[in-house]
């Protein structure tokens, strides 16, 4: 028996029943599209902080629980046994790979990595400090100039050719935007070097000596990008998916999925939180700026900390903080900033103001003292971040293709501007 609410408009004594649908996780959402033809009415909720705007069966949270599942598989599990394009298969095809499926995926995202050298060029036309982010959009973009015999969204041996492409070709321009701004050439990716290692060796390795990648550091990307893959129905994803609905091609939806996440109050917190740390300078200022990130009139927020899901621990960021200790030490780097975030952590968490809002560290609070330990400088923090959610980008983009309610996203306003008036001849205003 489906569960129905029945909605009652008080002043006309009218109700609609309404089916209450249900996924295989998590609460039922109302279906309100008979709402309008009903009641004459439209739903609000500024932000969508309870509105389910698409059907998926790619990732699970609950925010509650602290609970994060890719594909049924607990991230915990998959951080710590799976290696990234093991994860990038399960969010794409729905299973894990075998050993064979695995390796044939390894071979095709291997030979997808190279970019037309006019990308190179295009690339030259940025100035050297032009922030890598800006780059990324345009860059990324711009791909589809390159796959036009390949952009027909209604094959989908093309959509698939297009998400492996773009799985690729994301560290090659990534490492092309940092080499680009310490005005280095291009290294050329490594076809025999695993995604994660390739990446660092596209951006670290010194054209005039021999380089070798260190185990450690790709090993702590790795499960930094497994933890980054993908998170719901996210302001970026929901951005690619809302492009996607369009019909445009899946270079231009990631593009715009870039741009999303570039955003302080998503993606771009990671850079903000380093940035956040230097300015607290040490332990003794925290008081001082916990007491400006509740001041309401003060714009500073605690960069790094709160959710509009979790409102118990993110899962990411309890395993980016264990994670920050085992790989400092590995790598022989001391940076007072772990201790500094460890203690502003602890001091907010014993506050009431943090404690009744559910503010906890979220995936961002703790990445960039991994990041900054492998090197990685603090504007490219958001790169790394758009590298591995471009997994979950193109999942979705891959999703919305082949469910069958999917519709051009275009919702509703309350207008609240003038009402009906006549133009007035200039000359008489
Ligand atoms: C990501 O959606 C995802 O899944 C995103 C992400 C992913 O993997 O894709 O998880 C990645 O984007 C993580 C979030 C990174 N952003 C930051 O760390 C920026 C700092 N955080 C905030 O800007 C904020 O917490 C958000 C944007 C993350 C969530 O915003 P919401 O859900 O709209 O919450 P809100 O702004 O309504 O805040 C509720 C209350 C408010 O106070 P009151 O009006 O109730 O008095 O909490 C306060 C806010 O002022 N608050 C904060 C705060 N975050 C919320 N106060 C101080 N510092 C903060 N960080």
């Amino acid at each position: 028996m489906s569960k129905t609410v029945t909605v009652r408009d008080n002043d006309s004594g009218k109700s609609v029943e309404l089916p209450v649908l249900v996924g295989s996780l998590g609460p039922g959402c109302i279906d309100i599209k008979q709402l309008p033809a009903a009641l004459g009415n439209f739903t609000y909720d500024s932000g969508f902080a309870a509105t389910a705007a698409c059907k998926s069966a790619i990732t699970y949270i609950d925010g509650n629980e602290g609970t994060l599942l890719y594909r049924g598989y607990p991230i915990d599990q998959l951080a710590s046994s799976a290696s990234f394009l093991e994860v990038a298969y399960l969010l794409l095809e729905g299973e894990l790979p075998n050993k064979e499926q695995l390796a044939a995926f390894e071979y095709e995202v291997a030979h997808h990595t190279m970019v037309h050298e006019s990308v190179r060029t295009f690339m030259d036309g940025f100035n050297y400090d032009s922030h890598p982010m800006a780059m990324m959009c345009g860059v990324v973009g711009s791909l589809s100039g390159f796959y036009h015999d390949a952009l027909n969204m209604k094959d989908p041996k093309q959509r698939r050719l297009a998400a492996i492409r773009l799985i690729a070709k994301m560290p090659t321009v990534a490492a092309g935007c940092y080499r680009h701004s310490i005005g280095w050439p291009v290294t050329y990716p490594k076809n025999k070097l695993d995604y994660c290692s390739r990446l660092l060796n596209m951006m670290f390795s010194v054209p005039a000596e021999s380089y070798e990648v260190d185990p450690v550091a790709a090993r702590a990307l790795n499960l930094l990008f497994i933890l980054h893959a993908d998170h719901e129905q996210n302001a970026s994803t929901s951005t690619v998916r809302l492009v996607g609905s369009t019909g445009a091609n899946p270079y231009a939806c990631v593009s715009a999925g870039i741009a999303a996440l570039w955003g302080p109050a998503h993606g771009g917190a990671n850079e903000a939180v380093l940035k956040m740390l230097d300015e607290i300078g040490s332990v003794e200022n925290v008081p001082k700026f916990i007491d400006r990130a509740k001041d309401k009139d003060d714009p500073f927020r605690l960069m790094g900390f709160g959710h509009r899901v979790y409102k118990n621990h993110d899962p990411r960021a309890s395993i980016i903080r264990e994670m920050c200790h085992e790989v400092l030490e590995k790598l022989g780097v001391e940076d007072p900033r772990l201790d500094l975030a460890m203690a502003l952590e602890k001091i907010a968490l014993e506050d009431e103001y943090f404690v009744k809002r559910k503010l906890y560290p979220n995936v961002d609070f703790y990445s960039g003292i991994i990041y900054k330990a492998l090197g990685i400088p603090t504007n490219m923090f958001t790169v790394m971040f758009a590298i591995a959610r471009t997994v979950g980008w193109v999942a979705h983009w891959l999703e919305q293709h082949v469910t069958e309610d999917a519709r051009i996203g275009r919702p509703r306003q309350i207008y609240t501007g003038p009402t009906l008036r006549d133009y007035v001849p200039i000359d008489k205003r």
